[in-house]
């Protein structure tokens, strides 16, 4: 049994998820709405240590000022009250009827200056809670149709954008970094920066790419029919993770949001242990929080809300539990070993050696047995994933 979730664990959760009140394209809601206080409350209660939301979550769109600045004091109030704090802040660019065609990237020019007013009022909030991250979802930066969007415009577009921001948040010496989440479509046909891949081709490309990375979830990636967690690698490879939206996903179909592990549980198992465990000292490649982003599912009532919330959060530590005995395991370790996963960390060359020098080494081609491959040197990658297996069905341990 893994032990209950403190502080330490960085758990947080949006307001948008525990608050999801069932709509989908079919239905209307099927639970009432949750006041943000209460939310805090029955997070912290949890141990979570994090709530993170979009402006539209805390304060209706269209707000007045007045009624705004009530949210935003509850909220401060809650905080205070429970020690729960802001680790991220996003800005919804999706919702309302003037996004139809998106935000930074709209064909209607008035609609990219309206967002960025959005935006940058939004920064203040967050840089004015502490928060560290401002995520940018660009859900319906896209299009269905080819000849309704030129996408290079439109990468154009949401490069000043982003260049902008960041001028922003450097002139009024804000300690927030931003972090793009990809997703490959819905809402939108097809969605600008679709994978991790693409969202860190763009990144390079802007004017500081220091204060820019990725928020990657889960489910993103998978509707793409990716590997999560080799794509979480790639990003900490390139330093760029910032931040991770967690959840469950079952394949390549709409997003469904649902709890961290209910989905590709073997995916999840390899990415908690790279979180963790992967390090070049086995120790953690990623500090920032835990952050879940997945949605109850409409057949729950509250209680099942917050059940699911805790079952986020138990199976990740369950998970970690598993990846720790994983590790420790010398069985585990021979077959790494065996399966030459430590020797890929080796440089191909010899330290100096020149490829005069490989040219000239008859033991690497000449007198290399490649025919043995044929029939002999078996990896047994397949050995070691059933151990995984077995581990992670706490058959091992
Ligand atoms: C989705 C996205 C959003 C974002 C959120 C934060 O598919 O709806 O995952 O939930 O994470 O807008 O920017
Ligand atoms: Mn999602
Ligand atoms: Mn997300």
């Amino acid at each position: 049994m893994a032990s209950a979730p403190t502080r330490d664990d960085k758990f947080s959760f949006g307001l948008w998820t525990v608050g999801y009140n069932g709509t989908d394209p079919f239905g209307g809601p099927t639970r009432e709405a949750l006041d943000v206080v209460h939310v805090v409350e029955k997070l912290s209660e949890l141990g979570a240590y994090g709530l993170t939301f979009h402006d539209d979550d805390l304060f209706a769109f269209g707000s007045t000022d007045a009624a705004r600045q009530t949210q935003i004091d509850r909220l401060k109030q809650a905080l205070a009250d429970t020690g729960v704090i802001v680790p991220m802040v996003t800005t919804n660019l999706f919702s309302a009827p003037v996004f139809k065609d998106g935000g930074f990237t709209s064909n209607d020019r008035a609609v990219r200056r309206f967002a960025l007013r959005k935006v940058l009022r939004n920064i203040d909030l967050a840089a004015e809670l502490g928060a560290k991250t401002f995520v940018m979802w660009g859900g319906r930066e896209g299009a269905e149709y080819d000849a309704a969007k030129d996408i290079r415009q439109a990468l154009e577009r949401y490069r000043e954008a982003v260049n902008l921001l960041g001028d922003y948040v450097t002139d009024k010496g804000y300690d927030l970094r931003f972090a793009i989440e990809p997703k490959p479509n819905e809402p939108r046909g097809d969605i600008l920066l679709p994978t991790v891949g693409h969202a860190l081709a763009f990144i390079d490309s802007l004017e500081r790419p220091e204060l820019v990375g990725l928020n990657p979830e889960v489910g993103h990636e998978q509707m793409a029919g990716l590997n999560f967690a080799a794509g979480i690698a790639q990003a900490l490879y390139h330093d760029k993770l910032f931040h991770i939206d967690l959840n469950g996903q079952r394949g390549i179909k709409y997003d469904q949001d649902l709890v961290f592990g209910h989905g590709d549980l073997h995916n999840a198992f390899a990415l908690v242990d790279l979180l963790e465990f992967g390090g070049p000292d086995g120790g953690q490649t990623y500090t920032g929080p835990r952050h879940f982003d997945y949605k109850p599912s409409r057949t729950e009532d509250e209680t099942g809300v917050w059940d699911s919330a805790a079952a986020n959060m138990h199976t990740y530590l369950l998970l970690k539990e598993r990846a720790a005995a994983f590790r420790a395991d010398p069985e585990v370790q021979e077959a790494l070993e065996a399966a030459k996963v430590f020797e890929l960390g080796q440089p191909t060359l010899n330290e100096g050696e020149s490829y005069d020098d490989l040219l000239a080494d008859r033991s690497a081609f000449e007198d290399f047995d490649a025919a043995a491959y044929l029939g002999g040197h078996g990896f047994g990658f397949v050995r070691l994933q059933q151990l995984a297996t077995e581990h992670l069905l706490g058959a091992r341990g």
